[in-house]
């Protein structure tokens, strides 16, 4: 008894002890310093910061956000990305003196928080426990104060995509504990510090984007822990020093769009770890050391373009194993491709090498590679089977392609290099070679006639093109979609051209198509289509089809064969299955696609309701934002992952189709047309297009572009916000008058506008709201009148995967006009197609321009341009610098905003 009783007590006594030291352990966690407590509350009124992140009458150590103590004193402190109150975001300053106040302050992140102003002088002395201070995209300019040497804590120190100016500070050379320093996407000046060499904790050093002269230091190389180095985007001269070599941890090596000159040192085998190295856009010459890099290394990422290298590639370049992009094009050299692939496994690879001087065949060697860009050599011979719908082989001296430099100028190159050159494709037409003696004068009595022929030949093309155009032209008044042939544009197979049937699911027969549709029945049509009758059928299995009926008297048989060879070529997730098709019949033809429940996005966006009123039911916002996304990443597919891109061409509401949980799948797919690459069909058709569109169009006309799908998504976009049925069916006038007069709601700057257009049948929040700005924003972007100035379709998918991003970084400093990190490049790309038009020169378009139409591997070639248009110009950078500014007024963290309450 005596002995329970005794039990009882003791594990009552265990029980109030754990107790006891467990609130004990909470008083612990309150914070207990005075000094403390009333500097946070200083910090918090001087930047404004609201009572939602900071409670005023809580613990800040327990429960306010962001802040970490220890032992009941401040260890941290985190504010990024908070918002601030109305008031605080009215005049926002860099005041933060209160942060004296923290002896034991370890850590301050305020990345994405505006702090308008200079680093103060203090930051040196006044905060000696620090050792992380990050301080990225804070509007932050001035200098960076000398006395930030002084925090010799130091382990992280980030002060990236700010405006800071003036020279790198030697004194940051005496942070020994260093570990991480990013100076990038700022405007500073001078030289690398010579005493950054004694950095040699640094594992990462990011000073790329700035306006840096001299040269790197060669003591770099005693930076033994070393493993990003990026100093791209500056105006670095003189050569690269030998001293990389010894970087033995080196992972990232990033010495692209500088000034460096001379040869690349003979010797950087010592670089055991590295995956990318870039050094394209220098003044780089001579040719590669053969033994440049060790055999079997790791080496992804590989760019040495737009140099002046000479002489061969080195032959371990074509057998890396783990290659992704070797890119060399815009050099000097020379040489035959290799005719066996040592490590033919990284089938995914892209290959440039375009705008140099290789010649002979096209070998195995581009098996490997998933693309390759070849224009611009002197390569002869055939294209390949295997290489077909991989290469670009525009300027080459190629036989049956065209486009080709001229037989003069190919045979010229090959007898320089002691070679005969005998090429008989379309360069019959041209002069035959000189060094063939025997039979010059009949070849060239052929030649004066073959050349006759093609001339006229030629000439007849011309005009049926022409006239297709005009035709086409008409009917895509009518529709805003053409009905007719391909436009010249276009690649469609030749009509006797051999399919792969077997890639492009079962063959029914007729009998088996006529018993799924219950031989045509009226009640099985869905609709006309174009190209088209569309009908519900079921397969014997019981699986619900839809079924299109061609009928050849109607239809041309090319939109068939176009759309058969679309499915050949392409198969997604997001691309309506085709299940097979019944080609038995000599005027009918059938595709059978897979039954989508949802039908189409026109006829989805309203549904009436099952209850008995006639009250429509509308997609809710969540739905409309996955649609979009989903139809973008169609698009983005097409667009960026085909080679060559494909342009849909009819890109509307009812072309969106959703499966049963409302997952897009791209269809309407007769218009489907391969956006060719620079090639000679393509500039006959600008050329025709430019006739054509001498009368002024809305919709950018040259509708076998992307930009074209673009300008159509857009609209699709502002359907899906303003419930405005139609609108991407149509291009009347009644259509783009009720676009001249939504589009002057849509504002970057201004969220209210959008709430006078978007759907009144929308129930959303204060949250959502954003988003449906965003939306509107991108949707914007998309119409704009400029085909070039749209933005690309990747960053139309991107911008959609985070709206909040589209609307929130254009109020912080970080949509940076030259913004090059990928983080934030398609931010810029999506706002430099619409962003004040008297500002042409200073946005950054190019990427648009450029990469419209070119291939997808060009376009990651030019994405390394880093730092374009500030090429070491630093006088008028900064003039442009300051002309954006113009543009975007410094930044606010937070828009006015009357709902919510004033706070403190
Ligand atoms: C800083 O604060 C933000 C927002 O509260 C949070 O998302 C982030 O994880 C914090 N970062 C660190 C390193 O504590
Ligand atoms: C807090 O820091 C300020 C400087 O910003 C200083 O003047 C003041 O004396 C400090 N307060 C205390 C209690 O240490
Ligand atoms: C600062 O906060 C941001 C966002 O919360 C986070 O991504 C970043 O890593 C933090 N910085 C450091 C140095 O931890
Ligand atoms: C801080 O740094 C500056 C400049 O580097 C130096 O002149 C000054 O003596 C340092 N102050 C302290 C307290 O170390
Ligand atoms: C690296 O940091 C440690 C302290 O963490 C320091 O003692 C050492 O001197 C530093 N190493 C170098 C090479 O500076
Ligand atoms: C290649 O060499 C030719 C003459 O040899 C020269 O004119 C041309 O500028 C060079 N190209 C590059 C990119 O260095
Ligand atoms: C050129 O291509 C055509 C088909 O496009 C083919 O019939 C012909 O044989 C080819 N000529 C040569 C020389 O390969
Ligand atoms: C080019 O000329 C050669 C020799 O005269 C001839 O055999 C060949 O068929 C011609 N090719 C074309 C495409 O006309």
């Amino acid at each position: 008894m005596v002995d329970r009783r005794s039990k009882v007590v003791l594990l009552c006594f265990v029980y109030l002890s754990l107790l006891f030291n467990f609130s004990l352990e909470q008083t612990q966690h309150l914070l207990n310093s005075r000094v403390e407590r009333l500097a946070l509350l200083r910090l918090r009124s001087s930047l404004g910061l609201r009572a939602k992140e900071w409670p005023i009458k809580s613990d800040p150590c327990t429960l306010w956000a962001g802040i970490q103590c220890q032992n009941g004193r401040v260890v941290g402190i985190n504010i990024s990305g908070f918002k601030r109150t109305r008031i605080g975001g009215e005049n926002p300053q860099f005041s933060v003196d209160a942060l004296q106040n923290f002896t034991l302050l370890a850590s301050f992140n305020a990345s994405n928080f505006a702090l308008p102003g200079s680093i103060p002088e203090w930051f040196g002395t006044g905060l000696p426990s620090l050792q992380v201070l990050d301080l990225r995209s804070c509007s932050i300019f001035g200098t960076i104060p000398s006395t930030l040497g002084n925090l010799t804590n130091l382990r992280s120190l980030y002060l990236s995509h700010n405006g800071l100016t003036g020279i790198v500070p030697s004194s940051l050379g005496q942070l020994l504990n260093l570990q991480i320093l990013d100076l990038s996407k700022n405007s500073l000046t001078g030289t690398i510090p010579v005493s950054f060499v004694g950095l040699g904790n640094l594992t990462l050093l990011d000073m790329s984007v700035n306006y840096l002269t001299g040269g790197i230091p060669s003591g770099i190389g005693s930076l033994s822990r070393l493993q990003s180095l990026n100093i791209s985007g500056n105006s670095l001269s003189s050569s690269i020093p030998a001293q990389l070599g010894d970087l033995s941890n080196l992972v990232d090596l990033d010495l692209g769009s500088n000034s460096l000159a001379g040869p690349v040192p003979s010797d950087l085998r010592g670089l055991r770890n590295l995956q990318r190295f870039l050094i394209g856009k220098n003044s780089l010459s001579e040719s590669l050391p053969a033994n440049l890099f060790p055999p079997l290394n790791k080496l992804q990422v590989v760019n040495l373009s737009h140099n002046a290298f000479t002489g061969e590639l080195p032959a371990v370049l074509w057998s890396l194993s783990q290659l992704q992009s070797l890119d060399v094009s815009g050099n000097n050299f020379t040489g035959t491709l290799p005719t066996v692939s040592l490590n033919a496994n990284a089938s995914t690879a892209a290959l440039n090498i375009s705008d140099n001087m290789f010649y002979g065949g096209i070998s195995s060697v581009i098996r490997r590679f998933s693309f390759a860009d070849m224009s611009g050599n002197y390569f002869q011979g055939q294209v390949p089977d295997y290489a077909q719908n991989k290469v670009q082989v525009v300027e080459n001296c190629l036989q049956n392609v065209t486009n080709q430099r001229s037989g003069g100028e190919c045979s010229s190159f090959y007898a320089g290099k002691g070679l005969t050159f005998d090429n008989f494709g379309l360069t019959n037409t041209t002069q035959s070679p000189p060094s063939q003696k025997k039979s010059r004068r009949t070849k060239i009595i052929l030649a004066a006639v073959l050349g006759g022929v093609v001339a006229i030949l030629l000439l007849v093309v011309l005009i049926v093109l022409l006239m297709v155009c005009t035709r086409k032209r008409g009917s895509t008044n009518q529709r805003g979609i053409g009905v007719g042939p391909a436009p010249p544009g276009a690649s469609p197979p030749s009509p006797g051209m051999p399919l792969n049937l077997s890639s492009l699911g079962d063959a029914f027969t007729y009998e088996q198509i006529l018993l799924a549709t219950g031989e045509f029945g009226d009640e099985n049509l869905i609709k006309h289509g174009h190209s088209g009758d569309l009908f519900r059928g079921l397969l014997e299995g019981g699986i619900p089809v839809v079924v299109k009926k061609m009928d050849l008297q109607s239809v041309k048989k090319e939109t068939c064969m176009l759309e058969l060879d679309f499915f050949s070529k392409v198969s997604h997730p997001r691309i309506v299955p085709l299940l097979g098709h019944c080609l038995e019949n000599e005027n009918e033809k059938f595709l059978v696609y897979k039954f989508m429940p949802n039908g189409d996005l026109s006829s989805s966006l309203f549904r009436k309701t099952d209850s008995d009123d006639d009250s429509l039911q509308s997609l809710d916002w969540i739905t409309r934002l996955k649609i979009a996304i989903g139809a973008a990443e169609a698009l983005s597919y097409l667009h960026h992952e085909c080679s060559p891109p494909f342009v849909h061409r009819d890109v509307q509401a009812s072309s969106i189709l959703l499966d049963d949980k409302f997952e897009v799948r791209l269809g309407s797919l007769t218009e489907v047309c391969a956006q060719e690459g620079d090639g000679h069909q393509n500039r006959i058709s600008r050329l025709l297009r430019l006739q054509q569109t001498s009368e002024p169009s809305t919709s950018g006309t040259a509708n076998a572009t992307c930009a074209y799908d673009v300008y159509c998504f857009g609209k699709v976009l502002l359907e899906l916000v303003t419930g405005k049925l139609g609108i991407s069916a149509s291009n009347d006038a009644s259509s783009k008058d009720w676009l001249e007069q939504t589009l002057p709601y849509i504002n970057i700057y201004d969220k209210d506008g959008v709430t006078k257009i978007i759907d009144p049948s929308l129930i959303i929040d204060e949250d959502l709201l954003e988003e449906v700005w965003a939306m509107a924003v991108v949707a914007k972007s998309c119409l704009n009148p400029k085909p070039a100035r749209r933005p690309l379709m990747r960053y139309i998918l991107k911008a959609l995967e985070n709206p909040l991003k589209v609307v929130r970084e254009e109020h912080t400093s970080s949509a940076r006009l030259r913004a090059t990190s990928s983080r934030s490049s398609w931010n810029a790309a999506l706002f430099g197609s619409w962003r004040s038009s008297s500002d042409v020169a200073n946005v950054p378009v190019a990427p648009a321009n450029k990469l419209e139409g070119g291939s997808s591997f060009k376009q990651s070639g030019t994405t390394g341009s880093q730092g374009s248009g500030h090429n070491g110009d630093g006088a008028h950078s900064s003039s442009t610098r300051r002309h954006s500014k113009e543009i975007f007024p410094e930044p606010m963290e937070e828009l006015p905003d009357v709902n919510r309450p004033i706070e403190d």
